[in-house]
């Protein structure tokens, strides 16, 4: 997992490469071809997967409704292959899986094909079924990931993802050329940026020392990083067996602010967007409740630094990119914690890799 974990700057130079022009102009996904048209014209898309690969699509819902304005829907496989969900012939199919076997997953893609929806994949592994059963597809292209608990996949499909919506954006003219190539320069500088997260592994480490023995924790975050707090927490129950949820930091106040004491770690994923004030009210509520804050903060935040216990800096960016960022400690914190706890991080207890049935 750490391995994996410290590939991410290459891997998602792999996911860039032969797609994002070498001058930063423009991004081609050879894969979405024939199938833009449709894509193009599609009212809403729903997005399907499970786990951390359905974290993945709640990110892409804030890419694509953001950068493309297509309004989006992102549905657990399992439930949406059950539900008699009502699909349209002009609605875009949207499976997110690192595996390309997951069951629900292809269960769901199957509905939809008999549905008459365009289905389209994004997937890792070349050649599994989820590529065969779709009609077009992206891969992630980020190498064999063997830890259970998924990392550089994870950053791989939000890297596809951001590039499709900003494919999209620009080709339903709701992404003026100017935004569209400073978001393309700032997606590609994104590797350089977690080398330099991954530096400050030995401070990530001390944090994660004094909190190995926490029952509970719990990931806070708003708009783009919402979902990164649910795979936080998702990444820290899975290797280190610590209870763990994620909430909308504004959701606190309808129920898990109850929780709080001085015992629970929480922790704040507050980089400088749109939702920073907000965020700084919701660390100060956890504070003047004696809870621990753990705050990931954009580098050079002064003002959190002030009120959480412990502060993790991760460089500058857009908030459409910073997720690809903001992940990246939470992945280490969790996986430090689980060694420390003396876990089995690559073959966590009960899980497996890819869940090929019910
Ligand atoms: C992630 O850490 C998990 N191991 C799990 O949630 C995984 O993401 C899920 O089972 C989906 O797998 P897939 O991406 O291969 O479809």
């Amino acid at each position: 997992m750490l391995k994996e974990i410290f590939e991410q700057p290459r891997s998602i130079l792999d996911t860039f490469r032969g797609r994002i022009a070498t001058d930063l102009s423009a991004i081609h996904l050879g894969g979405l071809f024939d199938i833009m048209p449709k894509l193009i014209a599609a009212k809403r898309i729903i997005m399907i997967g499970c786990g951390t690969s359905w974290h993945a699509g709640l990110v892409g819902e804030y890419l694509f409704e953001e950068l493309a304005r297509i309004p989006v829907e992102v549905e657990y496989a399992s439930e949406f292959r059950y539900r008699n969900p009502v699909i349209y012939k002009d609605d875009v199919i949207l499976a997110i899986s690192q595996s390309g076997e997951t069951a629900d997953t292809l269960a769901a893609i199957e509905l939809a094909k008999e549905a008459g929806a365009t289905v389209l994949g994004i997937c890792n592994v070349v050649g599994s079924s989820i590529p065969r059963e779709t009609h077009a597809g992206v891969y992630t292209h980020a190498g064999p990931e063997i830890g259970v608990a998924s990392t550089k996949a994870f950053t791989a499909q939000v890297t596809v993802l951001t590039m499709m919506a900003l494919v999209l954006g620009k080709e339903r003219g709701k992404l003026p050329e100017e935004a569209y190539k400073k978001i393309i320069g700032e997606l590609s500088s994104v590797p350089n940026k977690i080398k330099e997260i991954l530096t400050q592994d030995d401070l990530i480490k001390k944090v994660a020392a004094l909190y190995k023995d926490a029952s509970n924790c719990l990931y806070l975050g708003r708009g783009f990083q919402f979902p990164v707090a649910l795979e936080g927490a998702l990444k820290l129950k899975e290797i280190s067996y610590i209870h763990a949820e994620g909430y909308p930091a504004a959701e606190m106040k309808h129920g898990p602010i109850a929780l709080i004491d001085e015992k629970m770690p929480v922790f704040f994923i507050a980089t400088k967007d749109k939702s920073y004030e907000k965020i700084v009210s919701n660390i100060q509520e956890v504070k003047a409740r004696k809870g621990i804050v753990i705050a990931i903060v954009t580098k050079g935040d002064t003002v959190i630094k002030n009120i959480a216990d412990h502060v993790i800096e991760v460089p500058d960016a857009n908030e459409a990119i910073a997720p690809l960022l903001t992940v990246v400690p939470l992945q280490l914190l969790s996986y430090h914690i689980a060694v420390m706890r003396e876990c089995n991080v690559d073959q966590p207890r009960n899980l497996a890799k890819s869940v090929t049935v019910e």
